[in-house]
């Protein structure tokens, strides 16, 4: 039998989407007070507020004859219509929040405008009127909400409240959400009469972000800035050097409202991609401001979901920015060289670009040879594309870097006198593990393999996407044992390990003779190399593009100068050469630092000198 629910039971289903537990109190509370233009909000919650939560503020309160409706369902002042909602900036607009507490809790609204003398309060318990007939009441301007005995009449949802502790927690984390997107306002949390956080409206943002999030997230994280028409980015990422392994510390707010959309979460989750070890995540505060007529902002009772008219251009510029302040190099990267042209003619599809063997010295600078595919990225190209008709010799570092000065300058000075060299100069390696060099602001400490490792990295990367991968024909062809599904993997795949710089054919059942390796990497340790290539293959089969990243990191890692190895100081010094220009060279392909700069004053305050 269909039977027509009561209105108390109604409006008791209906309150339960908006509020679930005691921090949906808070939330909606704090929202209102924001929206009045409150300066000034005290939080106060006893027992994680199932005894009771008060919202104190100073914003524009509400009008006597205008207190019985507000505790009204639909009864708001933030819209008149629908069409409305295609421009609302107001954290509410559903009209709905206030109803929906007094429907489950024992409210106390109380009031005075600015305009008024007089403070006036109504309460209502459980839905029903108790007292509507405003009554005076002391009080400053502004308005407070009292909510006592949360779901005293639906004693069901009281039992899924977690312990008191983890209730704190949610509380907490919706008054960090309003506080981040406040910054001009002043909070105070006081949870059983201690006061736990106090946020003051004049606050460094550094700091502010301190008390929110915590320190070592506000000591590691950037700016961030961008716009592109209608949108308007800003906010903090945290360096790669800082990662949780929950999604604990990930803000997004639109037009200051938080929200939560996959979409947006995997434009940062891109951006960050091959900078993050396993399965680590990113830490970041983003703030977007968007025409609110391209965002629907009312699509869940909670409006921490949205839809976007065209999400793309958000993805984009979110991927973009942060891509781009991540990969942020010390010095002027690779465009500052002097373009080589290239002439492609029609061919047809044409085997990749193959570089005789050349007998190499004993023991070749294996900086050097790293920018032969970054000098040279218009002699390679990829099996589908056309061979270019002007192929051009790799340059050495240093040459290359004298000829970009000389380009850029219209004297005839000295180029390697009037090239920065932020990472100085090279003074020696200890532990042959670290490159020590000085600059004028200290010393500079490098990781030669994880810094060797990002420039590989970036180069193999680089080269991959634009042309294709160069390969070198090894003088004697290595042979390698595999197992057979290794070798049908090999033979299957033939092509795209071609793209990636490998030939190899079979020998016999279980031994396949690699022929052509990838020219930046021709010193490395080739079975290892191969094997462990084919390993990220198989393990990555479901992803193409993961795939590729995968396998190029690995082929960096595997190549990238171990350690141990003794260096040179011409060496030493066309690492950091390469350092200052490789993108993201900061941090390794796993997040981890590649050098350090440690300042004279650092090492005066070691040294107590001047103290
Ligand atoms: N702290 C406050 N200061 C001033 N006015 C308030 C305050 N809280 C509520 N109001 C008034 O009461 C109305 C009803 O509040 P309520 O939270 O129920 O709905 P809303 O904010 O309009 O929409 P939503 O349900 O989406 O939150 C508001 O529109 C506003 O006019
Ligand atoms: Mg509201």
């Amino acid at each position: 039998m269909i039977k027509q629910l009561d209105h108390d039971t109604t409006l008791q289903i209906a309150a339960g989407e908006v509020i679930e537990r005691p921090r949906s109190i808070v939330k909606e509370l704090l929202e209102n007070a924001v929206d009045a233009e409150s300066t000034h909000i005290t939080i106060e919650v006893e027992r994680a507020g199932v005894a009771s939560i008060r919202v104190t503020d100073d914003g524009l309160g509400i009008k006597k004859n205008n207190l019985e409706l507000a505790l009204t369902r639909y009864a708001t002042s933030k819209i008149a219509h629908i069409s409305d909602l295609n421009h609302i900036l107001s954290m509410g607009f559903r009209g709905e929040a206030l109803a929906s507490i007094a429907a489950v809790s024992k409210l106390t609204l109380t009031s005075k405008t600015r305009q008024c003398d007089t403070s006036w309060t109504v309460q209502v318990e459980g839905g029903e009127a108790i007292n509507l007939t405003p009554k005076q009441a002391a009080g400053l301007p502004g308005t407070t909400v009292t909510v006592s005995d949360l779901f005293f009449n639906t004693p069901v949802r009281k039992k899924f409240l977690a312990s008191e502790r983890t209730e704190f927690q949610y509380i907490l984390e919706n008054v960090k959400r309003i506080a981040l997107a406040y910054s001009d306002v002043s909070f105070k949390l006081i949870h059983n009469d201690k006061t736990h956080t106090h946020l003051h409206a004049n606050m460094q943002e550094k700091e502010r972000l301190s008390q929110l999030i915590g320190k070592e997230f506000a000591d590691a994280c950037e700016p961030i800035q961008a716009h592109d028409n209608d949108i308007q980015l800003t906010g903090w990422i945290a360096k790669p050097t800082y990662t949780r392994s929950l999604a604990d510390q990930q803000y997004v707010f639109l037009n200051k409202r938080f929200i939560k959309d996959k979409g947006l979460y995997h434009a940062v989750k891109r951006a960050y991609h091959d900078m993050l070890h396993g399965n680590r995540l990113p830490a970041f505060v983003l703030y977007l401001e968007i025409n609110p007529e391209i965002v629907d902002v009312n699509v869940h009772p909670t409006k921490e979901q949205v839809r976007f008219q065209h999400p793309q251009p958000i993805y984009q510029i979110i991927k973009r920015c942060i891509e781009h302040k991540l990969s942020a190099t010390l010095l002027a990267p690779v465009s500052a060289y002097p373009p080589t042209k290239i002439e492609p003619t029609l061919t047809e599809t044409s085997p990749p670009r193959v570089v005789a063997p050349k007998v190499s010295p004993a023991r070749a600078n294996p900086f050097i040879n790293s920018t032969i595919q970054q000098e040279s990225v218009t002699v390679v190209h990829k099996p589908t594309q056309p061979i270019p008709k002007i192929i051009t010799e790799p340059k050495p570092v240093m040459q290359t870097i004298k000829q970009s000065v000389q380009h850029n300058q219209t004297t005839q000075m000295d180029a390697d006198i009037q090239r920065p060299e932020p990472l100085g100069n090279a003074i020696g390696q200890i532990g042959h593990i670290y490159v020590l060099a000085e600059n004028p602001n200290g010393l500079i400490v490098v990781d030669m393999h994880a810094a060797h490792e990002r420039i590989l990295y970036e180069n193999l990367k680089r080269s991959y996407n634009d042309q294709g991968i160069i390969s070198q024909a090894l003088l004697l062809p290595v042979a390698l044992s595999l197992g057979a599904d290794k070798i049908e993997c090999l033979t299957e795949n033939a092509l795209f390990f071609e793209q990636l710089g490998f030939q190899t054919t079979e020998l016999s059942e279980n031994q396949m003779s690699v022929t052509h390796v990838p020219m930046l990497l021709k010193d490395s340790p080739i079975n290892e190399l191969v094997e462990a290539v084919i390993n990220e293959f198989i393990e990555n089969q479901d992803s193409i593009s993961q795939a590729v990243n995968q396998i190029l990191s690995t082929m960096a890692c595997h190549s990238a100068i171990r350690a141990g190895r003794q260096l040179t100081l011409p060496e030493m010094n066309a690492l950091l050469r390469q350092i200052e220009i490789t993108s993201k060279s900061k941090f390794c392909n796993h997040g981890r630092p590649t050098w350090h700069e440690i300042n004279l004053k650092t090492l005066d305050s070691m040294f107590k000198r001047g103290q």
